[in-house]
């Protein structure tokens, strides 16, 4: 099956007893035994539940993976995965990270004895100075949020091989259509599916894909043991926003191109980030390992925070919101909204500045949408 068609079919036949072309919803806590020691595969939905396993088996197909595993956030995803290590262990990360995620690194896991170093994984050879006897894990965001930089997954495949590393890659805003790590290596991918795959702005969600059968049984035990799964109807509205995954991801990022390039040449624009653009500095890497530049941007303005409020604050079509990934086009101010809770120093030392402007677009009229921030540039 090629990509296009898994992303409708896999994993989804019709429903056996009713032929619904859909996965029922089997919102129910418990199935009844037919006998002690006999289920129907499935006993208690915390540990599985049919509508989330259809959901998990798609998303494994479109990732090109084995196994999937389902969890109730993008950031309980993420936490599953590092429930993988024990107290000692070293990650490197990525610098420029989701701030929820460098939180939960810095405010929870340190407490447990895990120790974090940032560096730009976009330089292959800063993550090799910063590898450890005790490290054990490489944590890549790609391309990040908010800065969209891109890191080479090839060159990080190496480095985990020779260090004997587990490589994760939350590849969140490339999507499965654009990006698919564990065909180049990767050992463990994350999503947070609240984002371009379930695609409406309509559930909290994350997924765990992996080929490791070692990992896929350490993940299904965490979610089983920990509980943080997602209900069988948040599982089948992610469903039902996967059918139309690649035509929109191919709208988003057709239009991001438009409204990139429209920034780009607009003179009050002083900086962007968009990997689909020859200036973005890992274009060449992006172009090589991505099938497409998905839906995300950065930008500062020339009048810096001053200039950046005003045109969030005179969007009339864009929401001004904090999330990204959907069928409408969102604009955020990362200093105050995603990334609020990074030191400001910290924000400044990775680039992340007062003044940069996030754009996540989504799947409506590109006219419509450079018409909406020419006014609000003029205005601004
Ligand atoms: C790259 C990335 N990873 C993870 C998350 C966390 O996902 P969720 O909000 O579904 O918990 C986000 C949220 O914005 C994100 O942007």
């Amino acid at each position: 099956m090629k990509f296009d068609t898994k992303v409708v079919h896999a994993a989804i036949t019709p429903d056996q007893t009713t032929g619904s072309i859909l996965p029922p919803i089997y919102e129910t806590a418990t199935f009844v035994l037919e006998e002690v020691g006999k289920d129907k595969g499935f006993d208690y939905t915390r540990a599985s539940n049919p509508t989330r396993q259809v959901l998990e088996e798609n998303l494994a197909a479109i990732e090109g993976a084995d196994y999937g595993i389902c969890f109730a956030s993008g950031m309980s995803a993420v936490d599953s995965v590092m429930k993988i290590l024990s107290s000692g262990d070293h990650v490197v990360c990525s610098d420029d990270v989701y701030g929820g995620v460098s939180r939960h690194f810095n405010r929870i896991l340190t407490r447990f004895g895990l120790s974090f170093t940032y560096v730009d994984t976009s330089q292959p050879e800063t993550v090799r100075q910063a590898i450890r006897p005790e490290t054990k894990m490489l944590w890549v965001e790609t391309p990040t949020n908010p800065l969209i930089k891109v890191t080479d997954i090839d060159a990080m495949v190496e480095i985990a091989k020779e260090a004997g590393l587990l490589l994760g890659v939350d590849s969140t805003f490339a999507t499965p259509v654009y990006l698919r790590p564990i065909e180049r290596g990767a050992d463990i991918v994350v999503h947070s599916t609240t984002k371009y795959l379930a695609g409406h702005n309509q559930i909290i969600g994350g997924a765990v894909l992996t080929s490791r059968k070692d990992i896929y049984d350490e993940m299904k035990f965490v979610q089983k043991s920990v509980g943080a799964v997602p209900s069988p109807f948040d599982c089948w509205l992610t469903l039902l926003g996967l059918k139309t995954l690649s035509l929109r991801m191919e709208r988003c990022s057709q239009s991001a191109q438009k409204i990139a390039e429209y920034l780009e040449a607009h003179p009050k624009v002083s900086r962007i980030s968009y990997p689909g653009l020859p200036s973005h500095p890992q274009h060449d890497i992006a172009k090589r390992q991505m099938d497409g530049f998905s839906g995300m941007m950065s930008f500062e303005l020339t009048g810096g925070l001053e200039m950046g409020r005003n045109l969030m604050n005179g969007m009339k079509l864009c929401a001004l919101a904090e999330s990204l990934g959907a069928v409408e086009t969102m604009i955020t101010h990362p200093a105050t909204m995603t990334h609020a809770d990074v030191p400001a120093d910290e924000r400044n030392a990775r680039g992340l500045t007062d003044g940069l402007v996030r754009l996540s677009v989504g799947i409506e009229d590109v006219e419509d949408l450079i018409a909406d921030l020419e006014q609000s540039l003029a205005a601004a």
